[in-house]
Parts: C-alpha cells; sequence; structure tokens
C-alpha cells in the first residue's frame, strides 16, 4: 500500500446560474476589490459567461480590469504582458473565465507577478527559477478536460523556445471554481471529444502507476475501480452529447468527470501518474503549437499501451518506481477487461482506435496531419525525432524512449 495526504482546499460550485449569483460575492467575502479578468480569443463573449461575469461584478459594485487574447497552448509571452498590467493597474485577485489554457495562464501570471523584479517568469517552467507563492486564482470555467480549475498544474508553452512545461506547486490551487454546465453547449463536437480523450488520458495515467507497486501488495482496488467508473463515465458521456450536445445534465455529468480525472482524488494510493503520454504530447504541441491537446494524446495513447505490454514482457526495463513486469501483467489483463472488455493489449488498442474513429478523432499521426494547417509542411519524421529528443531532453531518459514510433505514425 501506499500511504497519502488527500488536501484539496478549492471550493468547487457547479450549476447552472451558479456564476451570476455568486462570483461577486465570494471575491468580496474573500476581501477581493480589483480582479483582472483573464480570457481568450473571445468564446467567452458567445457563450455567456462573460455577460455572467460581469454581471455579477457589477451586481457587488466591483470593478475590474480586462486581459484578453491568451491563445489555447497558452504562450509566456502573452503571460509576460498580463504581469505588467496586473501590477500596473494594482490588481488583486485574478478571474480566469475560460478553459485549461486560460487557467493554466492565469496560474503562470500568478506565480509571475510574486516574483522579484527582473525575475522571469519562464524560469519557473524551465525549473531555474524558485517560485514561492502567487496571486489567488478564481475560475469560470468554459470547457471541461484539462482539471486545472482543480488543481495546481498549469502547462505553458514558449514560443521562441519551441517548449512546453508544466509546473505546479500548492499556492496555484484556485481559490474558487465555477462550473456552469450550460456554457459548454456552444462547444464545437471535436471540443467535446478532446475533453473526453483528456480526461480518459489521465486516469489511464494514473492507473498505470498501480503497477509500480509491489508485487505482493496486490492492486490499490479502490482507486482502479474510481477510475474504471469515471473513464466509462466519460465514454458514455461522450456518445450522449456528441447525440444531443445541448444535454445540460449530459454535460454537467462530463464536467464532474473531467474535474475527477485530475483532482488529485484518483492519485490517492497510486503515488501520481506515469505522464509517458503527456510528455510526448506536449512535445508535440510544442512543435506543432495550434494542435489540440486531445487529438495528440489520442494517438499517442495506443502507442503508449504497447510500450507497457514491452515491459509487461520484459522486452523494456524501466526504472524503480515506475511499472514493472511482474505488476504489468495482472494490471494490464484488468485494465483491458474492465475499460475496455478487451481480453488483450491488441485488442483493447483496436477497441481504442474504434471509440476514436467513431467520435471523428483522428487516430494516428497523418490523419492530424492531413487536419491540422500550421503541421501540415512540418516533416512527420522530425517532428517525431523532436518528441523523442524534447521528452529525452526533460530527463526521461530510461523511462520513456518513445519504442512506439510506428504505432503513432
Ligand atoms: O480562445 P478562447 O476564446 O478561450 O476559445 C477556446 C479555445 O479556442 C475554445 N473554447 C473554450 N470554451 C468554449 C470554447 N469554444 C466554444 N465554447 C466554449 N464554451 O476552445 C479552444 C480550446 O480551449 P483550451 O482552453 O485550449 O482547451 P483545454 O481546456 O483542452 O486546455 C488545453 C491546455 O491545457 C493543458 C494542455 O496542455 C493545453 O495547453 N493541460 C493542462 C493541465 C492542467 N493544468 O492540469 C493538464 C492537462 O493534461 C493539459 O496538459
Ligand atoms: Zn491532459
Amino acid at each position: 500500500m501506499r500511504d497519502f495526504t488527500f488536501n484539496n482546499p478549492t471550493k468547487y460550485v457547479l450549476g447552472v446560474d451558479s456564476v451570476r449569483g455568486s462570483l461577486g460575492k465570494e471575491l468580496k467575502n474573500h476581501g477581493f476589490s480589483k480582479p483582472m479578468l483573464h480570457f481568450g480569443s473571445g468564446s467567452i463573449k458567445a457563450n455567456g459567461a462573460y455577460d455572467d461575469v460581469v454581471g455579477s461584478l457589477q451586481e457587488a459594485g466591483i470593478e475590474w480590469v480586462e486581459a484578453g487574447g491568451q491563445k489555447p497552448n497558452p504562450r509566456v509571452e502573452i503571460c509576460r504582458e498580463c504581469i505588467k498590467q496586473y501590477k500596473a493597474e494594482g490588481c488583486d485577485v485574478i478571474v480566469a473565465v475560460g478553459g485549461g489554457s486560460i487557467v493554466d495562464s492565469a496560474k503562470c501570471i500568478a506565480v509571475g507577478v510574486n516574483l522579484e523584479e527582473g525575475e522571469d517568469v519562464w524560469g519557473v517552467w524551465a525549473g531555474t527559477t524558485t517560485a514561492t507563492s502567487g496571486a489567488p486564482i478564481f475560475v469560470v470555467l468554459t470547457l471541461s478536460a484539462t482539471a486545472s480549475e482543480m488543481n495546481n498544474g498549469a502547462v505553458i508553452t514558449n514560443m521562441a523556445l519551441k517548449q512546453k512545461y508544466a509546473y505546479g506547486d500548492s499556492f496555484n490551487m484556485p481559490v474558487v471554481s465555477f462550473v456552469d454546465p450550460k456554457y459548454q453547449v456552444t462547444l464545437p463536437k471535436w471540443q467535446t471529444v478532446n475533453g473526453a480523450v483528456d480526461t480518459i488520458t489521465h486516469l489511464t495515467e494514473f492507473a498505470f502507476m498501480a503497477a509500480s507497486a509491489t508485487a505482493k501488495d496486490g492492486l490499490p482496488n479502490t482507486s482502479l475501480h474510481m477510475i474504471e467508473a469515471l473513464i466509462k463515465s466519460q465514454i458514455e458521456n461522450c456518445d450522449a452529447l456528441l447525440e444531443d450536445p445541448t444535454n445540460i445534465a449530459r454535460r454537467a455529468d462530463f464536467a464532474w468527470a473531467a474535474t475527477c480525472g485530475l483532482n488529485q482524488m484518483t492519485d490517492c494510493m497510486l503515488g501520481g501518474g506515469d505522464w509517458c503520454v503527456h510528455m510526448l504530447e506536449h512535445a508535440m504541441s510544442a512543435v506543432s503549437f495550434n494542435l489540440s491537446h486531445g487529438a495528440g494524446l489520442g494517438v499517442v495513447l495506443p502507442g503508449y499501451l504497447r510500450f507497457c505490454d514491452k515491459v509487461a514482457k520484459g522486452e523494456v526495463t524501466r526504472p524503480e518506481g515506475r511499472p514493472q513486469p511482474e505488476c504489468l501483467k495482472e494490471f494490464l489483463a484488468r485494465y483491458c477487461k474492465n475499460v475496455f472488455g478487451a481480453d488483450s493489449v491488441e485488442d483493447a488498442i483496436t477497441a481504442w482506435k474504434a471509440i476514436l474513429a467513431r467520435w471523428g478523432h483522428p487516430t494516428n499521426m497523418s490523419e492530424i496531419f492531413a487536419v491540422y494547417d500550421d503541421i501540415k509542411d512540418t516533416n512527420m519524421d522530425e517532428t517525431l525525432d523532436q518528441m523523442t529528443d524534447i521528452t529525452v531532453g526533460r530527463g526521461f531518459t530510461g523511462q520513456l524512449l518513445f519504442p512506439c514510433k510506428e504505432e503513432v505514425r
């Protein structure tokens, strides 16, 4: 068994019309008086979130500052501008209104405003600067996928360096997160699919760490049952939402499953996640920065499953603390059966690709290359090589050698 401490301090509010009545009051109750509203390219003006947020602030008599324009796969270059603005305007809290990119960006800004003068926030993500605190963050979520609304992680891209790195610390947990499922009715179908793929991959990466336990302890049943249930639930929710995108009850269920996918509850007893699939996707979108997170994850997952199968068969070794052959055999059989109803890794991969195809999602890199304009002209081998280099460069040597390029291709 593994000991653990579970402490998630974020107040999580899920409900239709929850923002309008409560955001302003919550900010006041916490003593905040000058929020910086942070958002992206304008989807919040079409989905109703912006009107609810400013309406709630007006009703509470709170004035605000606006900082929009952040991009998906949020850019440190834009965060730096927002950090300057936050300080110049004397803000005391950030209200992030958008999807995971906006919440992550808010976390980067929050860290940046508390650094010493002259320190660059990218240093915190690159591991060369230490942060000890962050400004407070409130979240109004409009896209459920990353669970950034209830965790401390933030993934930031440096366009100049073509790097995409994750960083997180306890002071970056949002204070309050509002999840109103009605905002998500405007999501394009493929964004709903991306969210489902992201949740499923988070849960899978946690689940595989069960196989790093010593065999004599057995598999951690409660955590694995939770994970299996959440994955199945998200597959059902995504199917239902592709049929009827306006189903608010399903949107709410989807949102809660996505949050539980990475709000630190599901990794209790598992000791964190394996994160191989995520490291590879981060490397991919660092090179091809318009690529959506879920699209990259979906095509890497089969390669990861085959990689784990090789480890289980003793063909590839991994360091201690990562999934090991003796536990992986039992775990893989359980995962394939309970998640995909499959009797082998090959059948599980086939089942996963069938789900992706049913959802209209790319099933391999070639299909991604056919869809995303900004990577059409990139050489696929070069991208695959860069994925290997970047992940190895970030200290994954020996853990993740990206042996499954052909699967991904
Ligand atoms: O530009 P805006 O206006 O914000 O539009 C967004 C964006 O174009 C749009 N959108 C958001 N809500 C909408 C909507 N469109 C219509 N209706 C709505 N209700 O959707 C597009 C994608 O949004 P984005 O925030 O980028 O998506 P997502 O939530 O999937 O976030 C992806 C980012 O999160 C990182 C990823 O690497 C990626 O950079 N991750 C963060 C994690 C974390 N903090 O814990 C973990 C994840 O594994 C992930 O790595
Ligand atoms: Zn993810």
